[in-house]
């Protein structure tokens, strides 16, 4: 019989205006003030209001943190708990990007335990349970509302992964609403990494399982059928909300079949070159795919067809040959750059890239094909 664990948060609540709700389920939590974390740009766009409302509806007090960068450096992650420690918060809430929601939960870990940040980092090495948590995605996505992951920035250049599963949040709660104004680059990165987080957990070599195989099937329909809408009319309600929710289940198929490569070598171009997660995981995912190839031709034939029906019916060299292509064209069609020289890398970059790539230890087990570096510099040189 097959072995596999599965797990996920214990509680989605999803609609239009839900949001609101998470007053009454931290009331629910026994919370008297909660840390609401963010971003400036969610709050002047004013995606946080309706959850701050809902708070305050329910009499509940709130300290608010709207300083949250892009790839969240661990030093901004201690000056937030320092603080919230000191406003004696005893729930966590977040509205906003993958930013936001790993840093929110890493600060509801971190106010209720003495562990140091630097000994979470790895698999499985959070000691003791965090605060009460709920998060609200505005991308479509990370999926980090339902994963046990926060990416942290470490050093400057490096980013790093505490994986534990008592990340995963009490509630993730879905409101498609608050994507319809998202950039059509952010709506086209972050739809790309969600299509990632399900193409790697379909072929993860490690922790491939029949749940999260239904979840990346389901997640590729959505994402494949509804990229393109939600980049040419943002406003599209329902396409908005196809996306959300296959970035959620992408993001509990992912939590238990680990990503990969993938992964492991878009993660140095977020920290040497500031390039935005999605967008450096779709500069880079062709190659990885040709690269892996060999070892998960079969695996690619099954599930080409839901991101591009056309390739229905063909043989496996062809669906994995058109699939490659595809991804190549697929980037610069929702107007994202085309290779690595647009985003300011260049031939002398590669080699730190590439031994970058291969400290993603925790990544690199979960790849199909066994990566090395000279397949690393490789694949960056291909995407260059
Ligand atoms: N925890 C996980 O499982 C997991 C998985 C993948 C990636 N990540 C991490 O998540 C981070 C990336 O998160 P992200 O891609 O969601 O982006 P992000 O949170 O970094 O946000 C990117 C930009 O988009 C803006 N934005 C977000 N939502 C918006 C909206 N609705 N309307 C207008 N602007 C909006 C933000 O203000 C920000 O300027 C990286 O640090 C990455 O490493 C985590
Ligand atoms: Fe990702």
């Amino acid at each position: 019989m097959l072995s596999f664990s599965f797990m996920t948060t214990r509680s989605v609540v999803s609609g239009p205006g839900s949001t609101e709700r998470i007053g009454s389920l931290m009331r629910q939590n026994r919370c008297k003030k909660v840390a609401f974390i963010t971003d400036k740009q969610i709050l002047e766009l004013g995606l946080a209001q309706p959850a701050l409302d809902g708070l305050k509806a329910e009499g509940i007090g709130v300290w608010l943190y709207s300083d949250v960068v892009a790839d969240p450096p661990e030093q901004m992650i201690l000056d937030a708990v320092e603080q919230a420690r000191a406003e004696g918060v005893d729930g966590v809430v977040s509205v906003g990007g993958g930013s936001s929601l790993d840093t929110a939960k890493l600060i509801a870990m971190l106010l209720n335990t003495d562990q140091p940040l630097q000994e979470m980092y790895g698999v499985g090495l959070v000691v003791g349970e965090r605060l009460p948590l709920a998060l609200a995605p505005t991308t479509a996505g990370t999926g980090s509302e339902v994963t046990p992951i926060s990416i942290v920035t470490t050093g400057g250049a490096e980013k790093k992964g505490v994986v534990s599963p008592q990340l995963l949040p009490d509630y993730a709660v879905l409101d498609a609403d608050l994507t319809l104004g998202l950039p059509a680059p952010v709506s086209a990165a972050t739809g790309i990494d969600a299509m990632v987080h399900a193409i790697e957990a379909y072929t993860s070599k490690l922790k491939k399982n029949p749940v999260s195989d239904c979840l990346a099937k389901q997640a590729l329909s959505l994402l494949g059928e509804n990229i393109r809408k939600v980049c040419t009319d943002g406003k599209d309600r329902e396409a908005r909300s196809n996306m959300l929710l296959g970035s959620m289940l992408a993001g509990m198929a992912f939590a238990n079949a680990p990503v990969a490569a993938v992964h492991a070598l878009a993660y140095p171009l977020g920290g040497h070159f500031h390039v935005p997660h999605g967008l450096s995981n779709a500069l880079v995912l062709p190659y990885v795919l040709e690269f892996n190839m060999p070892d998960a031709r079969h695996q690619y034939a099954e599930i080409a067809p839901l991101i591009f029906p056309e390739l229905a019916g063909q043989s496996p060299k062809q669906i994995g040959d058109a699939m490659v292509e595809n991804f190549i064209a697929l980037g610069p069609d929702l107007g994202m750059e085309e290779n690595l020289r647009a985003v300011g890398v260049n031939h002398n970059n590669l080699p730190t890239l590439a031994e970058d790539a291969m400290k993603q230890t925790r990544l690199l087990v979960n790849n199909p094909r066994d990566m090395t570096y000279e397949a690393a510099l490789k694949i960056y040189e291909k995407a260059l």
